[in-house]
């Protein structure tokens, strides 16, 4: 357990954050190979999944997600650019190719769903949250927290494009599991030991039959730096499908978990706008959204994609 407060960039709160150490504006020049890449491909299509930037010339884009990847890595664990013209792109299958090319730079692809979804569309399904469905496929409030958190390898960065925003709210919210950790440390030493320890959590039905339906892992692991697995639903329903009671501590410290992770001071928050390109560290920058009303003929959508380097690119890691 970590027993001094974290300093450094990455424990951040909304006071000490500031616009321009998440928002990269889209230069010139890689506007001009963003065009030049929706040319090429028109004329010479490859399959989504297929594509490799290092089979194109994108020079200038590399440096951005450079920068990307080092902001989401040694920065505040949160990236913007602003923004890619998708409606000069002409059409949906280019806009998902840019934006896989784009964001394998800041690292390699990996499957979302045990179905073996890749790139994965976020938007209300109509299906009401329940035990066995993922967030991603509703419009409720999401409090931040880390993707596949009840997997055994979840990802290390996340991005999403944003095609449409809602007609009110879906606004993103993030904050620092760093200085979550610190607010705890300071205020409530005894609960956060306990968010060292194992707590169950619901695998939101992507497990195998002859698998089990929940996972028994620490909020907070050292491994070798802080690494976060809090989701304000997958725990409570873990000791649900588990049939376990939660006693007093693992409780308490759950609440205060859940309180703290939404505590205005700590939260930074923007709405993303059609064409933005948003990246977080999901180890340890929790990222939610406010709840949303859609206009039914514009549904709020982004295209995600999740990302690890390490291990193979199956869902199981
Ligand atoms: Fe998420």
């Amino acid at each position: 357990m970590i027993r001094e407060p974290i300093a450094g960039p990455r424990a951040w709160t909304r006071s000490t954050i500031r616009e321009s150490d998440w928002r990269i504006a889209l230069p010139s020049s890689c506007l001009d190979e963003i065009e030049r890449l929706a040319r090429a491909l028109e004329r010479d299509p490859v399959p989504t999944c297929l594509l490799d930037p290092a089979d194109y010339e994108l020079h200038a884009c590399r440096g951005l997600l450079d920068e990307v990847r080092r902001r989401l890595d040694e920065g505040p664990g949160v990236a913007v650019v602003d923004r890619i013209p998708i409606e000069r792109l002409a059409g949906r299958p280019r806009i998902e190719a840019v934006f896989w090319l784009l964001a394998a730079m800041v690292g390699r692809p990996v499957v979302q769903t045990r179905d073996g979804e890749i790139l994965v569309e976020v938007t209300d399904t109509g299906v009401r949250k329940r035990i066995g469905v993922r967030g991603y496929r509703t419009s409720v409030a999401q409090p931040p927290h880390v993707d596949n958190s009840f997997n055994h390898a979840p990802p290390d960065h996340v991005s999403l494009l944003c095609l449409r925003a809602a007609r009110e709210g879906g606004a993103s919210r993030f904050v620092s599991f760093c200085s979550v950790h610190n607010a705890l440390l300071a205020e409530h030493p005894r609960l956060l030991e306990r968010l060292y320890l194992p707590f169950h959590q619901d695998r939101q039905g992507d497990f195998w039959p002859d698998e089990p339906q929940t996972v028994f892992f620490p909020v907070f692991e050292l491994r070798p730096d802080l690494r976060c697995r809090y989701t304000h639903f997958t725990i409570p329903a873990g000791y649900e499908t588990a049939g376990v009671e939660m006693d007093e501590v693992t409780r308490a410290a759950f609440e205060m978990m859940t309180r703290v992770v939404q505590d205005p001071e700590l939260c930074c928050e923007f709405t993303l706008r059609p064409g933005e390109l948003q990246f977080v560290n999901n180890r340890w920058c929790g990222h939610g959204r406010t709840a949303y009303v859609d206009d039914p003929a514009r549904k709020r959508l982004m295209l995600r994609l999740w990302h690890r380097d390490g291990g193979s690119r199956r869902y199981r890691g």
